[in-house]
């Protein structure tokens, strides 16, 4: 049931736009502040996450703590109507400490300790660090509790990475007591027997043993586990004297490094800096089908809104080549995110710095110094725009819902489990570009889609796609078994159920955990495809599918058993020509679906195409879309929001349905076609479907 989320903070209950804001670099520019405060008037901007790498202006020395520059930010941002997302600095560490202190500084995975220098790399395990943490976050959070300004926490910058110090080491080694009690029992889920490899001793396990791949899946799941630890850590003051604000992390995406779903609980709420490598090739179609996904997935981690916290108004500045976006797609860029569930539009960074790393990145305000620019343009026609879709008739699209009836599940762990695994197929294993091969039908349909962890309940969809679910974690096999025998469709794919959380092989038959049963077959071998041999698969007659026709295969190819399964689809070649290469299984009152190739995307869209229509879901417009247009929407069960975006350089013309429609900027009623220029967005509000 559709539903409204409370605001991003409820009391501010407005999109938020605006970005990082860096006072700190400019205090002997005073007019260059003053400016500042004009420009986001007339940008729109109302919420500026100050103070992110701001530690050596707050404690220049050791104890010294300067506030006098925050207040006078905070209290001019105020007094201005803009409001703060005020930052932890503990994204990078002032050199002072980082000298006094060594073991502050992280340790790689050749054992030596850096030298003090850029940034996101202290230790995250140092008791030092912590301390002078919760030193700072307290004096922050004491200080700035009351001030109206304050809206959110930005808690530190982009966590990642890892450290191997003796400190990190001791601590991983507590982990995996904490875990397993014996050394047995962490030989056992190891399989460490192999090579040799038992341990006799806790001190024997370092971190960098990639022939035990379930050591290397705890080293990454405590890479997560103490990130979070210092997450929580940094967060107990902000909690204590602010309990009312909310906390957030920018998480990167998919960044491999962090299992971002499992640090969802503590957090308030999701944000994500978001750089999509818009013009690099010659459309940005598939460009913007893959932000999509990642959209959908940060909306997943929490299954609510969430905030796009950075974005560029121009260009990058790290890229091979940092194209500037073209004209209008920053707005479309922009309402892809709130269309997709984001409550605000937030950049880095608001003014280009003059010197260092970051000084030729995409800003608001450009060197020239003042709005006559055609970003900065750009940037204040979506501020207005913004603000219409704050306050429409429908008390604007903050906190609605996406009404999703599909879920695709992307897993972190079953991710790492995929790519440390050696063998069968080292190259092209694509994990993540195959779970979106899996998102691209509905996207090209405007079918929303939410993307989620295994291990989330999956109750309410009515169609569940789990590619390649190699690794299956504790309780997820069993979820799947009750969403079918409820009356749910899963579709799966080769690879899938192979091992246990330990990156143990299920004996007895795969897909292991009962999952032969929920498909009704065995996979009893994988053929794998060098780049030059092909395999085809040709749908069977009559199939409970509607699947036509032959579909080239490539790179994986299961040999499958049938034992009740009904085949869709057969191989074309090889020793196993003519056996099932597409399964459907009845199971209680729904069908599993195994895949047991890796077939072309025609397949794929031909396969999904079907199960929408047997299921019913319903596409945002009930017309088809033009290629590289995309629609989807929001909803509070009253009324919905829709997003109807060109990402092509062409007009495109799309048909709309007989639904009284309005403009959600102008509120002037609109009939089909909708005409779109280069790049455009349309934003329509119509009242809900029932
Ligand atoms: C990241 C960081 C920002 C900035 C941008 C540049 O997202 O969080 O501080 O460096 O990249 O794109
Ligand atoms: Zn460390």
């Amino acid at each position: 049931m559709a539903q409204r989320f409370p605001a991003l903070n409820p009391t501010f209950p407005v999109l938020l736009h605006g970005g990082d804001y860096n006072p700190d670099q400019w205090q002997k520019f005073p007019e260059v502040l003053s400016e500042d405060l004009r420009l986001m008037t007339l940008a729109g901007a109302n919420a500026l996450s100050v103070g992110i790498f701001a530690w050596a202006a707050l404690e220049p020395e050791e104890g010294r703590f300067t506030f006098d520059w925050l207040d006078r930010t905070m209290d001019s941002l105020e007094r201005n109507g803009q409001k703060v997302i005020l930052a932890t600095p503990s994204g990078a560490k002032p050199n002072w400490m980082a000298a006094k202190y060594p073991e502050i500084r992280r340790v790689n995975d050749q054992g030596r300790r850096d030298l003090q220098q850029s940034r996101h790399n202290h230790c995250y395990t140092s008791p030092v660090y912590r301390e002078k943490v919760t030193i700072m976050n307290s004096k922050l959070a004491e200080r700035y509790a009351k001030h109206p300004a304050l809206i959110m926490w930005h808690v530190s910058n982009e966590y990642g990475g890892d450290c191997h110090c003796p400190l990190c080491l001791a601590a991983f080694r507590e982990f995996l007591k904490a875990k397993y009690k014996t050394v047995d029992a962490l030989n056992d889920a190891y399989w460490a027997r192999f090579w040799s490899h038992t341990f006799t001793a806790w001190e024997q396990i370092e971190a960098l043993d990639s022939s035990v791949h379930g050591l290397k899946l705890d080293w990454m799941r405590f890479i997560t586990r103490q990130t979070t630890d210092f997450l929580d850590h940094e967060a107990r003051p902000l909690r204590k004297f602010t309990p009312n604000i909310p906390i957030t992390i920018n998480m990167m995406g998919t960044y491999y490094f962090l299992n971002y779903p499992a640090m969802a609980n503590h957090i308030d709420i999701v944000s994500w800096d978001s750089y999509p490598s818009w013009h690099e090739w010659d459309h940005d179609t598939n460009v913007a089908m893959s932000t999509a996904f990642t959209h959908d997935l940060n909306r997943g981690i929490k299954q609510k809104p969430f905030l796009l916290m950075e974005s560029t108004p121009s260009a990058v500045n790290w890229a091979g080549v940092s194209v500037p976006k073209r004209p209008n797609l920053h707005r479309t860029a922009s309402l892809q995110a709130i269309a997709h569930g984001s409550d605000g539009v937030l950049y880095f960074q608001w003014r280009k710095s003059r010197g260092s790393s970051e000084k030729f990145h995409g800003a608001v305000v450009d060197h020239v110094g003042h709005e006559n620019t055609r970003v900065f343009r750009e940037v204040a026609k979506l501020g207005g725009d913004l603000s219409k879709l704050s306050n429409g008739p429908a008390n604007g699209v903050m906190g609605m819902d996406t009404p999703a009836e599909v879920a695709l599940l992307f897993d972190w762990e079953v991710r790492w489990a995929i790519d440390f695994a050696q063998g069968p197929r080292n190259q092209d294993k694509n994990y993540e570009p195959t779970v979106q091969q899996h998102y691209r039908p509905f996207w090209n349909r405007g079918i929303p889609v939410d993307v989620l962890d295994s291990t989330r309940d999956i109750s309410r969809y009515k169609l569940v796609i789990a590619p390649m679910l190699y690794m299956l974690r504790p309780g997820v096999a069993d979820r799947l078994k009750a969403f079918v025998a409820a009356g749910g469709t899963l579709v799966s794919t080769y690879l899938t159920g192979i091992v246990d959380e330990n990156d143990l092989v299920h004996l007895g038959g795969l897909p292991g955990e009962g999952l032969m049963d929920l498909f009704g077959i065995w996979a009893e071998e994988i053929d794998v495809l060098p780049q030059w041999m092909k395999q085809s698969v040709e749908a069977v007659a009559d199939n409970p599918l509607d699947l036509a026709g032959s579909f080239a295969a490539r790179h994986y190819a299961e040999v499958l058993h049938l034992r009740g399964a009904t085949p869709i689809a057969t191989y074309t070649k090889e020793y196993y020509a003519g056996t099932p290469a597409v399964t459907v299984h009845k199971h209680g009152k729904g069908r599993a679906i195994y895949i047991a190739s890796r077939n072309d995307d025609a397949f794929t869209d031909a396969l999904i195409a079907s199960l929408i229509q047997q299921h019913a879901i319903r596409p945002t417009l009930s017309a088809p879309l033009p290629p590289g247009v995309s629609a989807t929407y929001r909803t509070d069960a009253q009324h919905d929001y829709v997003f109807v975006m060109n990402l092509t350089t062409d007009e495109k013309s799309v048909p709309l349905d007989a639904h009284p429609y309005q403009d959600a900027l102008t509120l002037a009623p609109v009939s089909g076609p909708l005409n779109l220029a280069s790049y455009e967005t349309r934003v329509l509000i119509r009242p809900s479907r029932k």
